[in-house]
C-alpha cells in the first residue's frame, strides 16, 4: 500500500529569484530588504560569496534579510576564494558581474565537485570576446575560474540555447560597460531578471527580440520572494500519484516562464486547482490544491522544455506511473545540470522496474498505469543533485517495498525541509 499525503506545504522561497535578489542588492547602493529569503544551500552559498566583496548582511528574527552595499564600484578584491558550492546560478551570475567590475582586480570563483565539472565555456568565451580576463582549466571551461575585472565594451549576444543563467550573467557583465549589452535567445527562458533588475534601477528594455541593458548604477530596494514553483512540483506529482492524497500549497510562484509543468500535468489528468492569483513585484502567485488522480502518458513538446527544465526529473516519475507511453526530447541541457539528469532519470527508472530508453536529447518510457514500483534493492544512492534526490524519495513512497535513499540530504540545496514535510504529510 502506498501512503497518501494530506496537509499543507510551506514552500521555500524561489531559489532563482532569491539568488538574483541578493546579487542585485549587493550591486546596488544602499540597504535592501529581502523578505522570505530561503535558508537553502544554494541561496546561502551565493549570499556568503558576496561578503568578501565588501557587502554586509544580517537576518532579522523572522528571517528577513537586510543587505548593505556601497554599490558595485565600491566592491573590493576578495581576500579569499568565493565558494559557490553547488550553485550554478550563483557561480555564473557572479562571474558575469565580476568580469565587468574593474575595481575588483582579482577574484577566484570555485564550487564543489559537481559544479567543478559543469561547463562554463559558453559563458567565459562570450565574456572574453567583450574584453574579460578569465582563466581556468580547459580554457576557462571549469571552476575554479580566476577573474580580473575589466572595463568591458558591452556587446551583442545571440545565444544558441535558451538559458536564463547565461542571459543574466551576460547582462550583469554590462552594468559598468562602455556601451549597451544586448542578449537574445531562441526560446524565452525564465524572466526573473527582466522583472527584478529594473526594480533595482537597471535600465533594461526589450526591442528587436533582444534584451538591452544600458550601463546602470543600481539602487537598493525591497523584494518579497514568492514560493518556489520548482519545489512545489514535487508535491504536485506526489499528490497526484499517491491515492487519497490532498495537498494544499499556499503562496506558490506562478511565473508563466516557469509553470509549463502545471499545464502538462493537467493535460496528463492531474487534479490541480488554483486559487485567486495575486502579484508580488510582477511575479504572479496563488494557492494550489492537488488531489490524487490517474494520469495518462504524454509526448512532451520540445518547445516547452525551457519552461520546465528543472521539473523534468519529477515529470519523468509522473510519466512512469501514467497509463501508456511517454517521451521527452529537446532536453540535452539536462546533461549539464547538477548531474547528467538524463542518465540519472534513466538509471532510477530502471531501478524502479520501468521500461525506458535514453535518446540523445531525452528519453522514452512505458508507464505502469498506476501500479506500484518494483524497486530492485533496499537502498538507492543518488548523485549530488537535489532534484534527483527528491525524485527518488517520492519514488520510494510509490514503491511496493519502500527503499532507502542514500544522499537525501542533497535536497537541502533548494528545499531543506523536504523530508520533514513529506513525513508530516504522510503521518
Ligand atoms: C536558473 C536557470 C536554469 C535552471 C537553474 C536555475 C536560473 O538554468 O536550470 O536551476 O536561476 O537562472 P539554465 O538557464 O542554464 O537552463
Amino acid at each position: 500500500m502506498s501512503k497518501k499525503l494530506i496537509g499543507q506545504v510551506k514552500l521555500p522561497g524561489d531559489k532563482s529569484i532569491a539568488q538574483r535578489a541578493v546579487i542585485f542588492a549587493a550591486l546596488a547602493e544602499g540597504t535592501s530588504l529581502i523578505r522570505s529569503f530561503p535558508q537553502a544551500g544554494d541561496p546561502l552559498s551565493t549570499l556568503n560569496a558576496l561578503k568578501p566583496l565588501g557587502v554586509e548582511y544580517s537576518f532579522s528574527e523572522i528571517g528577513d534579510l537586510t543587505i548593505k552595499s556601497h554599490g558595485q564600484s565600491a566592491w573590493v578584491s576578495p581576500d579569499r576564494v568565493l565558494d559557490l558550492n553547488n550553485s550554478g546560478t550563483g557561480f555564473r551570475l557572479l562571474l558575469g558581474a565580476l568580469a565587468g567590475t574593474p575595481n575588483v582586480d582579482f577574484a577566484v570563483l570555485a564550487g564543489d565537485q559537481s559544479l567543478s565539472v559543469r561547463p562554463m565555456r559558453r559563458l567565459t568565451e562570450r565574456l572574453q570576446n567583450t574584453g574579460a580576463k578569465l582563466s581556468g582549466r580547459g580554457q576557462a571551461n571549469f571552476a575554479p575560474i580566476a577573474c580580473e575585472g575589466q572595463q568591458l565594451q558591452g556587446g551583442d549576444f545571440a545565444l544558441p540555447v535558451a538559458s536564463a543563467q547565461l542571459k543574466t550573467a551576460l547582462l550583469l557583465s554590462g552594468l559598468m560597460a562602455d556601451g549597451e549589452t544586448a542578449v537574445s535567445e531562441p526560446h524565452a527562458s525564465r524572466n526573473h531578471t527582466e522583472l527584478l533588475l529594473p526594480a533595482f534601477g537597471g535600465q533594461l528594455s526589450l526591442s528587436d527580440n533582444a534584451l538591452r541593458l544600458k550601463p546602470s548604477r543600481l539602487k537598493a530596494t525591497e523584494v518579497l520572494v514568492p514560493g518556489d514553483f520548482s519545489a512545489a512540483a514535487f508535491f504536485l506529482v506526489a499528490g497526484s500519484l499517491l491515492e487519497g492524497s490532498r495537498i494544499e500549497i499556499p503562496n506558490c510562484g506562478l511565473n508563466p516562464t516557469r509553470t509549463a509543468m502545471l499545464t502538462v500535468l493537467q493535460e496528463m489528468g492531474a487534479k490541480i486547482d488554483l486559487g485567486e492569483q495575486l502579484s508580488v513585484a510582477g511575479e504572479p502567485i496563488a494557492n494550489l490544491l492537488v488531489q490524487a488522480s490517474p494520469l495518462r502518458g504524454l509526448v512532451l513538446a520540445p518547445e516547452l522544455i525551457s519552461n520546465l527544465i528543472d521539473e523534468i526529473p519529477i515529470l519523468a516519475l509522473a510519466m512512469a506511473r501514467a497509463k501508456g507511453s511517454s517521451s521527452v526530447s529537446g532536453a540535452a541541457e539536462l546533461k549539464i545540470k547538477e548531474s547528467d539528469r538524463l542518465a540519472e532519470i534513466a538509471r532510477l527508472l530502471s531501478f524502479l522496474g520501468i521500461k525506458n530508453e535514453l535518446t540523445t536529447d531525452g528519453f522514452r518510457l512505458e508507464g505502469n498505469a498506476g501500479a506500484l514500483f518494483k524497486a530492485q534493492a533496499e537502498t538507492y544512492t543518488v548523485p549530488h543533485d537535489h532534484r534527483i534526490a527528491m525524485m527518488a524519495m517520492i519514488a520510494s513512497l510509490c514503491s511496493e517495498k519502500p527503499f532507502e535513499v542514500i544522499g537525501r540530504e542533497y535536497a537541502a540545496v533548494s528545499f531543506p525541509d523536504f523530508e520533514l514535510i513529506l513525513r508530516e504529510l504522510s503521518a
